[in-house]
This record gives C-alpha cells, sequence and structure tokens, in this order.
C-alpha cells in the first residue's frame, strides 16, 4: 500500500512538471510570413528574446543566414534579396529567450500546376530608354494562361507591371516590351517576376536573383561609318553607339571587316576609343 501510493504522488509530480513545462516554453515567435517579391521575413516576438538568427534554405542554393534587423513593435525581419523562391524555401528562426533555445520554421511553396509557370525569361534594354523581355510557357500551362511580368529596381521603390505584351500565335503572352524606362544608373539593379493566372489552376511563378542594369544592355551598332580616301590613305570613322550606362572605354572593343570586291575578308581588331 505504502509502495502504491509513492507511485501516485509521483505520477502527479510528473504531470505538473510536464504542464509546467509545456506552458512556459512557449515559442517567442508568432507571425512569421514572407513576401516572396521582397523576400523579407518578418515576425513578431512576444518576449524578450537575444541571440536571433535567420536562415533560408533552397533547392540550389547554399544556405545563407544573418542576424535579424529590429522593426517597430517587436517586429523582426530579415532580408534575403538574391534568393530564388520559386523552387521553395525553408526559413528558420532560432532565437533564445529567458535562456531556452527556440526554433521555428516556415516553408513557403510556389503553389500551382507544375510546369505550367513561364520558363527561360530572359530581357535587353537598348536605345537607352526602351527593354524587351521574353519567355516561353510552361509545356504543362493550361490554355487560357495569363501571364503578368513585373519589374523593379529597388526593394522599396514602385513595382511596374509590363504595359505592352507581345503574344504567340496562339495568343499566349510571351513577351513584353517596356518603351519608357526611367533614369539609368550603374548601379541599378533590375529585379523580375512572372506569374499567372488561369481558370483551371493556379500558376507557380517564376524569380530570379537581381540582374545589375549594365548586364542587361544591347548596343547598337557603331553608327555615322565613313571612309575618306587622301591618295596614301583611307580613312574610317565611326561614332560609337548611344548608352544608357557609360562604361570605360577599354570594354567596349570593336572590330573592322574590310572586304576588297573578289577577295576574302580580312578582320582588324579595332583599338579602344577609335571610334571617336
Ligand atoms: C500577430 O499578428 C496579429 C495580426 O496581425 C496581431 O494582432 C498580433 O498582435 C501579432 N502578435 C504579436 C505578438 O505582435
Ligand atoms: C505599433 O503599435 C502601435 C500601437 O499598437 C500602432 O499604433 C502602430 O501603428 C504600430 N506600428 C507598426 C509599424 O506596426
Ligand atoms: C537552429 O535550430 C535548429 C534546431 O535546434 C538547428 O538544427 C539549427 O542548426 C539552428 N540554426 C542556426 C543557424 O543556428
Ligand atoms: C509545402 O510543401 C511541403 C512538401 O511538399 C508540405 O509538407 C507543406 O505542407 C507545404 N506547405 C504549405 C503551406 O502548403
Ligand atoms: C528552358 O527552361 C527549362 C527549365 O527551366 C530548361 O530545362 C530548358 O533547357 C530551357 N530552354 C532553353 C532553350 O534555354
Ligand atoms: C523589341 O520588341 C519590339 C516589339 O516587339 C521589336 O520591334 C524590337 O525589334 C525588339 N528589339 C529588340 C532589341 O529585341
Ligand atoms: C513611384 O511612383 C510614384 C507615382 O507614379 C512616383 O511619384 C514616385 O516617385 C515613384 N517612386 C520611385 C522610388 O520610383
Ligand atoms: C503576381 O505578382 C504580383 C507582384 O508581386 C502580385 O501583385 C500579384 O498579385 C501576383 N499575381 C498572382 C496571380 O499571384
Ligand atoms: C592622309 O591621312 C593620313 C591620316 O590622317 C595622314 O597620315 C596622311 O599624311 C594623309 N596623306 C595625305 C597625302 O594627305
Ligand atoms: C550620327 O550623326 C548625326 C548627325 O551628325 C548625329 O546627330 C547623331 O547623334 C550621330 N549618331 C551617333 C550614334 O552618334
Amino acid at each position: 500500500m505504502v509502495v502504491l501510493l509513492d507511485f501516485v504522488s509521483l505520477l502527479v509530480l510528473l504531470n505538473s512538471a510536464c504542464s509546467m513545462v509545456l506552458g512556459e516554453m512557449e515559442s517567442p515567435i508568432v507571425n512569421l510570413t514572407l513576401d516572396p517579391r521582397k523576400r523579407i521575413l518578418s515576425w513578431n516576438s512576444r518576449r524578450t528574446v537575444t541571440q536571433q538568427t535567420c536562415t533560408i534554405a533552397t533547392p540550389l542554393d547554399p544556405d545563407t543566414s544573418q542576424e535579424p534587423q529590429v522593426g517597430n513593435n517587436d517586429t523582426y525581419f530579415c532580408s534575403f534579396p538574391n534568393a530564388v523562391l520559386h523552387r521553395g524555401a525553408t526559413l528558420t528562426v532560432n532565437a533564445t529567450s529567458e535562456g531556452q533555445e527556440f526554433s521555428e520554421e516556415l516553408a513557403f511553396n510556389n503553389s500551382g500546376k507544375e510546369g505550367s509557370g513561364a520558363q527561360n525569361l530572359s530581357c535587353v534594354i537598348y536605345n537607352i530608354r526602351l527593354m524587351n523581355c521574353s519567355w516561353t510557357r510552361g509545356p504543362a500551362a493550361p490554355a487560357d494562361v495569363r501571364y503578368q511580368l513585373y519589374t523593379w529596381t529597388s526593394l522599396h521603390g514602385n513595382v511596374s507591371e509590363c504595359s505592352h505584351y507581345i503574344l504567340d500565335s496562339a495568343g499566349t503572352r510571351v513577351g513584353c516590351h517596356f518603351d519608357e524606362l526611367g533614369e539609368g544608373h550603374t548601379t541599378d539593379d533590375y529585379f523580375f517576376l512572372v506569374n499567372g493566372t488561369s481558370s483551371n489552376t493556379d500558376i507557380p511563378f517564376l524569380d530570379f536573383p537581381s540582374v545589375n542594369g549594365p548586364r542587361l544592355e544591347k548596343y547598337n551598332p557603331p553608327a555615322n561609318l565613313t571612309v575618306k580616301d587622301n591618295v596614301s590613305h583611307y580613312v574610317i570613322r565611326w561614332d560609337a553607339p548611344a548608352m544608357r550606362y557609360s562604361l570605360s572605354n577599354s570594354v567596349l572593343c570593336y572590330a573592322l571587316d574590310i572586304q576588297k570586291m573578289g577577295s576574302f575578308s580580312k578582320r582588324e581588331p579595332g583599338s579602344p576609343g577609335s571610334g571617336d
């Protein structure tokens, strides 16, 4: 009898210990959310936390960790501007509060029918203020898919949707023409996102790491080519193409292709600056 009583009291003790632990160890991290366009993870903390770390894991890139920035009202956030999210991501926040460690995880999925999203996006900037983008329809895209392209150059800047879509023969949007890019700065980083709608299914989005503006620019051929001769020499001149992003002369090289009637062509590398 004595033995039995001891056993019962031990059970009671264990029970109260468990519920005490559960009550106290509630995670301080709540409202964990991801803004997939801005690639910002944010959360609230409901008590004092120390030593927080956030981590993003995506299928093709190495994991990235950072210390969060502190916002208003016990809001914390981490920014992963170059994360690519269209294959999904796992976001983790680790925090220490009152000597205990906590870990909260958010599984981010790019929802929609597999293979229905846009693929192979590429964009070029040309004639200083114009930009073309093109992509291909996903192989499993429903017939009524309507893709939408968005672009922005800084996290807090405006997002613009394409205003002039280019359609393929079936009427599907497969490209975009932008005809008035703003002022260009060599530090511009362009972000692109293509998502879409259909009456049958959700369409997954396609995103990319940012691309520096100068890497998108495609130049026109040199302009105003003239050839003059003065008995002993031919003098060939041209003007450098107009450029949105000015580059140092050593980046742009010309090749001069001289063809004589009835002979093979001869290629002369032009020296930098020879266009002036
Ligand atoms: C979590 O989000 C809800 C809804 O936005 C808000 O009412 C609540 O205060 C948040 N929790 C904390 C601890 O900030
Ligand atoms: C912080 O909380 C106060 C009071 O609840 C509210 O007025 C304010 O808008 C909040 N600020 C932010 C950035 O959420
Ligand atoms: C966060 O916590 C989890 C689980 O305790 C652990 O596996 C992971 O390594 C921690 N991550 C970091 C960056 O500390
Ligand atoms: C995301 O996908 C994983 C694995 O497919 C699944 O376990 C999880 O429930 C999904 N999350 C959401 C929010 O749909
Ligand atoms: C288009 O993208 C798909 C999937 O992202 C890839 O498998 C394929 O090779 C790409 N096609 C071209 C022409 O780049
Ligand atoms: C851009 O698209 C427009 C309209 O479709 C087309 O006329 C032009 O040739 C394209 N230019 C480049 C450089 O791709
Ligand atoms: C965003 O758009 C508004 C209205 O079109 C404009 O006034 C503002 O300057 C733009 N902001 C940036 C950062 O481009
Ligand atoms: C596509 O992305 C834009 C920009 O983030 C968003 O405003 C829009 O709601 C998205 N559309 C769909 C159908 O998800
Ligand atoms: C022709 O032009 C070249 C290059 O400017 C110069 O070196 C040369 O002396 C000129 N020849 C004559 C005959 O003017
Ligand atoms: C070509 O020459 C014309 C007339 O001199 C000039 O207006 C134009 O800017 C030149 N083009 C380039 C690309 O320099």
